[in-house]
């Protein structure tokens, strides 16, 4: 298969808030296609490509054969330390993610990540390892799978497409795309438009199966000891779930004491380590959304470390 293209999303933003050039390392902890890693090389950085998917590495391969300045790291995130010594770096002075799922990702079939089409049930990054989504579904009680749908998906018709779901696993196993979609369609009340459902049970399905929010928590906790003083860091997200989680991070790492409100002395000794760059989360222009239906939702945020 020959992957849609991937348009970077923010990318003027992202590579000027990165403050990338010569002699700067800059880890792309969600290499891609390397839209982003590309722009970076240009301002005459190193880079280290990370990603889980097998694809985007083979992409990140065939851009190190032209770019010497370029590293590929075939892994998650969320263990930045190995990604480093794989890589023989000994800190790094930037880290971007721009979370989620690719284009191209959503157009292949075979990774079961859209509704769109039919495919396995499988929606994991990394296809070789993990459990998948239809392990998952077949593993967990309707309670749970309700849970799941509620948490990651903020769907309100959860309890109604886990029972769903439910009842058709026992005539048989779900295994496609198709087979979670017509349950969930299954589920509605008349009048109830199935798309944006259907979305939002794909992104709980997703983020359960990958752990996102879990890897995205363990790599902000590993930033003080990866970046150097002066690193930046940049994180585009694109649901609230995620945006929420960077924001409280920076909001609390800022500060030089987080003792509850109450407390009339400081006793938590904290100290602040990182000074945000954005004030509010940046958004895509109006020309960018237009051109770009991805960057609408997108939300950046940056912040630099002490
Ligand atoms: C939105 S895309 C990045 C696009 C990229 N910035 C570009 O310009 O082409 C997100 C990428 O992150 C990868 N990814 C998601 N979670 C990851 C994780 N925990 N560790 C490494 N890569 C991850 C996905 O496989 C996907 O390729």
């Amino acid at each position: 298969m020959t992957p849609a293209p991937h348009v970077p999303v923010l990318r003027e933003e992202t590579l000027g808030l990165l403050n990338a050039g010569p002699g700067r390392r800059v880890i792309d902890g969600t290499f891609g296609f390397g839209g982003h890693a590309a722009g970076l090389l240009e301002t005459g950085a190193d880079v280290l490509g990370i990603d889980l998917d097998a694809v985007a590495q083979k992409a990140c391969r065939e851009m190190a054969g032209r770019h010497p300045r370029l590293i590929c790291h075939h892994g998650s995130f969320r263990d930045l330390d190995g990604a480093l010594r794989a890589a023989g770096w000994d800190g790094a002075d930037g880290l971007l993610l721009d979370l989620g799922v690719s284009s191209w990702q959503l157009d292949d079939p075979a990774k079961g990540f859209s509704y769109r089409a039919d495919g396995p049930l499988d929606l994991r990054f990394d296809q070789t390892r993990g459990e998948t989504a239809a392990e998952l579904l077949a593993r967990l009680d309707e309670v749970a799978i309700a849970d799941l749908v509620w948490r990651w998906g903020e769907e309100r018709g959860s309890r109604h497409i886990a029972r769903e779901l439910v009842r058709r696993r026992l005539e048989a196993p779900l295994l496609t795309t198709t087979q979670v979609r017509e349950a969930v369609q299954a589920s509605l009340p008349r009048g109830v438009k199935a798309e944006p459902v259907l979305s939002r049970v794909f992104q709980a399905l997703r983020i359960a199966v990958n752990d996102e929010l879990g890897a995205l928590a363990e790599v902000l906790a590993s930033l003080e000891r990866v970046l150097r003083p002066g690193g930046r860091l940049v994180v585009i997200s694109y649901h609230s779930l995620e945006d929420r989680l960077v924001k409280r991070f920076i909001d609390r790492e800022r500060r030089d004491c987080v003792c509850p409100p109450e407390t009339p002395v400081c006793v938590c000794r904290h100290k602040a380590w990182l000074r945000p760059l954005t004030r509010k989360a940046v958004i895509a222009s109006a020309e960018e959304q237009y051109d770009n239906a991805r960057s609408r939702s997108a939300r950046l945020r940056a912040a630099e470390i002490i």
